[in-house]
């Protein structure tokens, strides 16, 4: 159920240990431990090759790029919008439909700073169809990381619009009934997460993007924990909006993007401004460049959107449906493995879909912290808390829980060491 592995194409273990090779972090020693980097939903490692291509970058053509009429300012600016080609055909998207942006919550502001600009009237005639007031409605779920949620509750304060939220099942899933009467023709906007960073469970997005659809609404797809760990492509799903994040892609922190549709980044007033992202200044008025450029204002992160595009190609050349069929295995072995413990509860554990190589988990009597704390002193790095989704916490009745996130470099070995580190921790907290 959980698992598409066998039908798949997937990584041999023997490749896998070769792949990690390229991660000298990996062979590290933590509390005297080989390191066992479990945390790669907050942040993944990254690969030599994304390190030197920075590096090379920065030693070979560091420049101003849009700016200057130099050599080197020209080649850096042909690297960076090359970079954007990558990244835009990793995500089945074009190149001039993608803005680079500081990380995946900057590129929600975006969007929702940029829809309450044209609800205040910026933006001309062209961003009319973009005015949100009262009456109208976003919808979200309880499910989204705080990334994007917030934006968009901060939007409704701002126009007047009301923020209604798809309500979870108690395993966590989606209730799309629910889905289907809330989404409607006051709706705007519909912001899902494609993966949830909490369960690790593929959503069933095409059905909340064809509601969308019928409604004539928006849909912005959260792409933060499927970018990294599934074919994705947003031509075919047929999203308005998705948003990623580099660094849980093999990528540098400082970097993520926004995909807007061709048509809606043309009629959307600007987020930020000032320099570069216009034609003609005077002191009293401006003049913006059509998009991505509108959207990117001031001095670019051009040596970590350089340092994504190789990260893109170290994935493709892996290749994504293996790093998937992959993960889902790992995935399966942690739930399995951990659903077995004594008192342990595997969030989303009984929801029947697809997922990435993710579990989070309660033990009864003990707290998250504690348990993240013996995994530690045995070099097992995971996340403890809410994992910045507090509404999911709280409908699940919990206010914390223990996260286990794989990534391509994980061994299955890895794996049943978080398991056996946390059989270890009952043991350990039921002894005393
Ligand atoms: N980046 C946060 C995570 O670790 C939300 O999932």
């Amino acid at each position: 159920m959980h698992n598409t592995a066998s039908t798949v194409d997937t990584l041999a273990e023997a490749e896998v240990l070769r792949l990690r090779e390229d991660f000298p972090i990996l062979q590290t020693e933590v509390n005297g431990h080989p390191l066992v980097y479990l945390d790669s939903g907050a942040t993944a490692q990254r690969p030599l090759a994304v390190l030197d291509a920075e590096r090379d970058y920065l030693l070979n053509l560091n420049a101003a790029v849009h700016r200057g009429a130099h050599t080197l300012a020209a080649e850096a600016t042909d690297a960076f919008e090359d970079a954007r080609e990558t990244l835009a055909r990793f995500v089945g998207a074009d190149a001039d439909e993608i803005v680079w942006t500081s990380n995946a919550t900057e590129a929600v502001n975006l969007v929702a700073y940029s829809l309450s600009n044209a609800s205040a009237g910026r933006g001309g005639a062209e961003a009319d169809r973009l005015r949100l007031a009262e009456g109208d409605e976003i919808v979200t779920t309880e499910m989204e990381h705080h990334a994007n949620l917030i934006p968009w509750q901060e939007l409704a304060a701002r126009t007047g619009a009301t923020l209604r939220v798809i309500p979870l099942d108690d395993d966590g899933a989606l209730r799309m009934e629910e889905a289907a009467r809330l989404i409607g023709p006051r709706t705007r906007i519909v912001a899902v997460t494609h993966v949830s960073n909490v369960l690790g469970v593929v959503n069933p997005i095409e059905e909340v993007i064809a509601l969308a659809r019928e409604a004539g609404a928006m849909v912005l797809l959260d792409a933060c924990q499927s970018a990294p760990h599934l074919p994705l492509d947003l031509h075919a799903l047929d999203v308005d909006f998705a948003v990623l994040s580099g660094h849980k892609m093999l990528g540098p922190t400082g970097i993520g993007a926004l995909y807007g549709r061709r048509e809606l980044l043309e009629a959307m007033p600007p987020f930020l401004t000032g320099g570069s992202m216009i034609t003609t200044v005077t002191t009293t008025e401006a003049a913006y460049l059509p998009p991505p450029q509108r959207f990117e204002a001031g001095t670019q992160r051009v040596s970590q959107a350089i340092a994504l595009a190789a990260a893109v190609r170290y994935l493709e050349r892996v290749g994504m449906p293996r790093i998937a069929a992959h993960e889902a295995e790992l995935g399966s072995r942690l739930v399995d493995g951990l659903g077995a413990l004594d008192g342990v509860r595997v969030l989303g554990s009984g929801i029947a879909r697809p997922r990435v190589g993710l579990a989070s988990f309660d033990v009864a009597g003990i707290h998250a912290h504690d348990v993240g704390q013996i995994l530690d002193d045995e070099g097992i790095a995971v996340r403890v808390g809410h994992h910045c989704a507090q509404p999911l916490h709280r409908r699940l009745g919990i206010t914390a829980s223990t996260r286990a996130s794989t990534y391509l470099y994980t061994t299955r070995d890895e794996v049943d060491a978080v398991i056996a580190g946390v059989a270890r921790a009952i043991d350990f907290f039921r002894r005393r």
